[in-house]
């Protein structure tokens, strides 16, 4: 069984709705669940009625929730870089750590990470108390580049390896012609070098993610009666397939009651399983509305992954 799932799609598809009506579900059927709102827009917390944080809040017996906090998250990646470079480069006194921070805080880029280094915490932290994690996500966009953000830094990682080595194995040609040389201040052997070894770090915990995103979570589009959210759900499938990560099916929320207007959803994920939740006409106001919204086929589908 895949215990992390994600529920993706357009801003306004019910990926909030769906992710607590299955979080909700599952932990009434006596699954232990986390659900985790990524969204830095957060109303995971109205759904529930309850203030949530990024520490977890019970939201009912069997089901505890968070609202991650992107601010803190960028905030602890800044300080933790720089740690790393103090660290690195402790006999380099004229880098200016405080102006380089400054330009990090708006780099591209750094929110991604901030999104993606709280997964890997959440996951590591939390998998061995629930059952199931169930993540709400950010708008397409942030989401299309945390997911991406593993593939893309692995390959710089791999060229920045690469050009580590090549500065490891010269002063290694200069050690072997001079052993008395003074250009070594650190070391010329990969596994004695600090920073190879930092690099080999962040590798393998990039490569985990991808992991996690690829093999190990149960990814679901959720798409409504239109054509908007059926190209972005287009897009989405798109974005991960060049990625080589694959949904597992398709919720077509907000369906007439007839269940009808899901024809060109058919079309465009025949191999797909999809799962149809009615429109609520009365809307969706207390948790206990959740119950309303039909999501069993789905939870069978994910407790089968
Ligand atoms: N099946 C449904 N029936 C009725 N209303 C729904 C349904 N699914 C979602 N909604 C409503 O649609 C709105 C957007 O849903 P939400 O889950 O916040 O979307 P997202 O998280 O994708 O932006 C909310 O007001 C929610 O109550
Ligand atoms: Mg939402």
């Amino acid at each position: 069984m895949k215990k992390v799932a994600f529920f993706l799609g357009k801003g306004g598809v019910g990926k909030t709705t769906l992710s607590s009506a299955t979080a909700y579900y599952l932990s009434r059927k006596g699954r232990k669940v986390l659900i985790v709102s990524l969204d830095p827009a957060h109303n995971l917390g109205d759904v529930f009625g309850k203030k949530l944080s990024n520490k977890r809040t019970t939201l009912s017996p069997n089901l505890d929730g968070i609202e991650v906090d992107l601010q803190e998250w960028i905030t602890r990646y800044l300080k933790e870089s720089r740690e790393e470079i103090q660290a690195t480069y402790r006999y380099h006194t004229t880098i200016n750590l405080d102006s380089y921070l400054n330009i990090m805080k708006y780099t591209p880029g750094t929110e991604e990470y901030a999104v993606l280094w709280a997964i890997e915490h959440v996951v590591k932290e939390q998998a061995d108390n629930y059952d199931r994690i169930i993540f709400d996500t950010p708008p397409t966009a942030l989401t299309l580049r945390f997911l991406a953000m593993p593939t893309i830094s692995m390959l710089w990682v791999r060229e920045l390896l690469d050009m580590r080595e090549k500065v490891l194995k010269k002063r290694q040609t200069i050690l072997n012609l001079n052993p008395e040389a003074h250009v070594i201040r650190g070391a010329s052997k990969v596994e004695d070098d600090r920073i190879y070894g930092k690099l080999s770090g962040i590798q393998t915990r990039l490569a985990r993610l991808h992991q996690l995103f690829k093999d190990d979570s149960y990814l679901t589009v959720i798409i409504n009666p239109d054509t908007l959210s059926l190209a972005e759900a287009l897009r989405i499938r798109h974005e991960l397939e060049k990625l080589d990560v694959h949904i597992d099916s398709v919720c077509f929320n907000k369906a007439p009651s007839d269940g009808g207007c899901g024809e060109e959803v058919k079309q465009n994920f025949h191999r797909f399983p999809i799962f149809t939740s009615v429109y609520v006409p009365e809307g969706l106001k207390t948790p206990e509305d959740l119950v309303k919204v039909e999501i069993p086929e789905l939870v069978e589908d994910m407790e089968r992954s």
